[in-house]
């Protein structure tokens, strides 16, 4: 009898497995070409910070993801006001003007290239001995690089996405954009291990938002998304969705969404600057509506995407 090599079912990565998957991280990062580092452009390989930085310590910091289209930051000014809020909400001085925020993102997104991209920055509370209340002096830690975006949006707003439901695990300032995503980290790997691309969340049996999205359900014409407050982050793309609505006449009410509202929906969305909108066809494995994106969603969509083309045609700020 031939001996037969042991089956690798099961067994989880090996070891060349995980130093292939190294390697093509290392390569990723190596393309990030350029980024921004206290003050200084440079490689991505080279940009180093200390262990003891508050932001690795303590997720002790502050984030923003801003999306570029035709070469410019999309609602910059929106950006840097919900970056501003965030700052203030955890007792940290915003270390750049908006116009030196502005000439740092647009640089780096002049190296990226034309492409879609979006700009990630993150203020940490700098470096200092770990103790969890505040330091005296120590300089914010500003971290920033732009990358290509790789999102299928075109194709997820054909198809539509699937989704699960979850218990909203987060704590009550969800309306900071902090940098400590543990809870929305394993949110995600939840859906994505049900073969899902987002959490819908439920806190005391009302839906908040997306593990990194925010929420729309459609009933009839109408379409309902939970209001703002400490429990939601104010999303930038959820704002230009109810801008559109208002522009275009259609129905959108802000009120306070019952988990069994998910289930009777006619259609359900989310909202995001790297996903935009995207139309969900599952959640828990059911139908959402007729099992297709909807109408109503369809509209959005166009709405949506004319105002992208005016952006990039200068027609609109
Ligand atoms: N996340 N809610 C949460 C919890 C989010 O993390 C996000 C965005 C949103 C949508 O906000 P905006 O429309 O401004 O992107 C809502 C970003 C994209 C992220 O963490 O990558």
């Amino acid at each position: 009898m031939t001996a037969t090599k042991p089956q690798q079912h099961n067994k989880g990565p090996t070891r060349e497995d995980s130093a292939g998957s190294r390697r093509q991280q290392a390569i990723e990062i190596a393309a990030m070409g350029t980024v921004y580092l206290n003050g200084e452009f440079v490689a991505a390989e080279a940009a180093s910070i200390s262990p003891m930085d508050r932001g690795f310590i303590f997720g002790d910091g502050i984030y923003e993801v801003v999306p570029v289209f035709g070469g410019r930051l999309f609602r910059p000014g929106q950006h840097l006001q919900r970056l501003r809020n965030s700052l203030g909400a955890i007792g940290l001085e915003n270390p750049l003007t908006d116009s030196q925020w502005a000439s740092v993102l647009q640089r780096l997104v002049d190296d990226a290239g034309t492409d879609d991209q979006y700009v990630y920055l993150q203020v940490t509370r700098g470096v200092a001995p770990r103790n969890h209340a505040f330091p005296d002096n120590a300089r914010p830690t500003v971290f920033a690089y732009a990358q290509r975006m790789n999102y299928a949006t075109a194709t997820s707003a054909a198809t539509g996405i699937a989704v699960i439901t979850a218990e909203d695990i987060r704590w009550r300032r969800c309306d900071i954009k902090s940098t400590a995503l543990l809870a929305a980290v394993m949110l995600r790997q939840q859906a994505a291990e049900s073969g899902a691309d987002e959490a819908i969340l439920v806190r005391d049996g009302l839906v908040t938002e997306g593990a990194a999205s925010n929420v729309f359900l459609v009933r009839d014409d109408t379409v309902v998304t939970p209001p703002k407050g400490p429990l939601i982050l104010a999303g930038i793309t959820r704002d230009l969705v109810l801008e559109l609505a208002q522009q275009h006449d259609m129905a959108l009410i802000e009120r306070a969404v019952k988990e069994n509202e998910l289930a009777t929906a006619h259609e359900i969305w989310i909202a995001s600057s790297t996903n935009e909108i995207k139309p969900i066809i599952r959640i828990d494995g059911a139908t959402v509506g007729s099992g297709e994106p909807g109408p109503v969603f369809a509209r959005m969509y166009q709405h949506y995407q004319d105002y992208k083309r005016a952006f990039c045609e200068g027609r609109v700020d």
